[in-house]
């Protein structure tokens, strides 16, 4: 592993480049990042021209004609412009060198899962297009199972490969095991979602919706109204007339997008309270849920058994108990990360083992106490061995693919850890052909990283 080599690595600006993206610079304070678990991250500098980039690419090649088409999201068409975007920056290609990281396995790759291996398909695309234009890789570290990160320093050029969140595991901490009470009580301490929202939630999961009810409550808390109106405004700012009503709001987008405007919105503060413990990146639980509500949501429509906004809130919500244990993740950092990188450890293992409690049943608890359906208590319960749900197994396993479908494709928002064993068994059982992976991966908004709840929740719809 290459050696960070300069110290002054810890007080650089860092810029996060987001899956799907690249990002162009030279001589400059700053630390490019790129999360990869699945995805392919590349690094390319010219010394002399001290001008370099990080490319971060989620997928081999366009997947089907007519989908939401962003060529910087797959290698094939990505790289050709990261290179144009270099040169047009003073690089050279013959004097760019490179470093190549990423490509975690999406699933056991026995012979017939052979297509799953995106991540070796894209590392080789990105091999050959290199080779073909006589730019060599210096350092390349791919495969394995576990999220990296990707730096490349701008000031230096340094590039250098790491496992995700081990700069915090130097944190100097004083470890503090808290009590099984300390943790109960840090669940009810805990400032929960707007009423409104919870409200909301119901009666959403009621059969028949009573958009009169919803607008009803949404009024009753002025913060909620205003801020619904602000989100709306600003994802539609292409509207000539602003959005003044919840009326006119409903008008201009629907109900679905209105009441999930509202749910994301209200969530976005509850998420807030936490950062220090599992999120590897600002708002990396808050991205995080949406991405696994707007996953959920698009594997229920392709499944056709569970109803497609059931799928969304239970996405949405599947690890509020992290936010419970936030803290104390964050004062046993280094246990938590020896045992989960390291060991190799279930992050929810790991949790029981160290605080005798999983964000599962933090969630549990949670949930029970704001009432939520039941549907969305199992799913937060069950949602890393779905199978044990009782009543909606079927909802917890769409929830479980999301979770890992985002946990692979947009790594680094926070500390986890799951197994791929059974990632195709449960497709299968979903009534989703394991073919459909490259599509459903790209209809996942490619934006998670850097999205507002605008852009996340309205923009770029799958
Ligand atoms: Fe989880
Ligand atoms: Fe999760």
């Amino acid at each position: 592993m290459p050696h960070l080599g300069n110290n002054r690595i810890g007080v650089l600006p860092r810029h996060h480049v987001a899956s799907g993206s690249f990002y162009v610079g030279g001589a400059e304070q700053r630390l490019l990042q790129a999360f990869l678990g699945t995805c392919i991250g590349l690094a390319l500098w010219d010394r002399r021209a001290s001008v370099g980039g990080l490319a971060h690419f989620i997928l081999p090649e366009p997947v089907v004609p007519g989908s939401t088409y962003q060529p910087e999201k797959y290698a094939a068409t990505g790289l050709p412009r990261f290179l144009d975007a270099l040169v047009a920056a003073g690089a050279q290609k013959d004097r760019l060198v490179g470093t190549m990281a990423g490509g975690a396995l999406v699933g056991p790759v026995r012979q017939q899962d052979l297509s799953l291996d995106i991540g070796g398909r894209t590392a080789e695309i990105v091999q050959t297009q290199l080779a073909s234009q006589g730019i060599p890789i210096q350092h390349s570290e791919t495969g394995g199972f576990f999220t990296c990160c990707l730096n490349l320093n701008l000031e230096t050029g340094e590039a250098s490969i790491e496992p995700a969140g081990i700069e915090k595991s130097d944190r100097q901490t004083s470890v503090q095991i808290p009590s099984r009470e300390e943790v109960i009580a840090a669940g009810e301490k805990i400032k929960p979602i707007p009423q409104v929202a919870l409200k909301i939630l119901r009666i959403v999961n009621d059969d028949q919706t009573d958009w009169q009810k919803i607008a009803a409550e949404i009024r009753k808390d002025q913060v909620i109204s205003a801020r619904t109106l602000q989100l709306c405004n600003s994802a539609f700012h292409a509207s000539k007339t602003p959005i003044t009503s919840l009326e006119h709001a409903l008008a201009f987008v629907g109900q679905n997008l209105l009441v999930r405007v509202v749910i994301s919105a209200a969530l976005d503060d509850f998420f807030n309270q936490s950062g220090k413990g599992y999120s590897l990146c600002k708002g990396g639980l808050f991205h995080h849920a949406l991405g696994a509500g707007i996953t959920a949501e698009m594997l229920a429509r392709r499944s056709g058994r569970v109803d497609p906004s059931v799928a969304y809130t239970a996405g949405l919500l599947h690890d509020i108990g992290k936010v419970v244990l936030d803290q104390f993740v964050a004062s046993a950092y280094p246990l938590f990360y020896r045992s989960v990188r390291e060991d190799g450890d279930h992050m929810k293992n790991t949790e029981k083992r160290i605080l005798g409690y999983s964000h599962e049943e933090a969630g549990l608890a949670l949930a029970r106490r704001w009432e939520l359906p039941l549907v969305v208590q199992e799913a937060i319960a069950h949602h890393h061995n779905p199978e044990s749900a009782g009543h909606f197994p079927e909802v917890a396993v769409l929830v479980n693919l999301a979770d890992h479908i985002m946990f692979r494709f947009n790594a680094g928002l926070e500390l986890e850890s799951m197994r791929n064993e059974r990632f195709v068994d449960r497709l299968q059982s979903a009534g989703i052909d394991a073919g459909q992976l490259p599509q459903l991966i790209d209809a996942v908004p490619a934006d998670i990283f850097g999205a507002t709840p605008e852009t996340a929740i309205l923009g770029r719809r799958p």
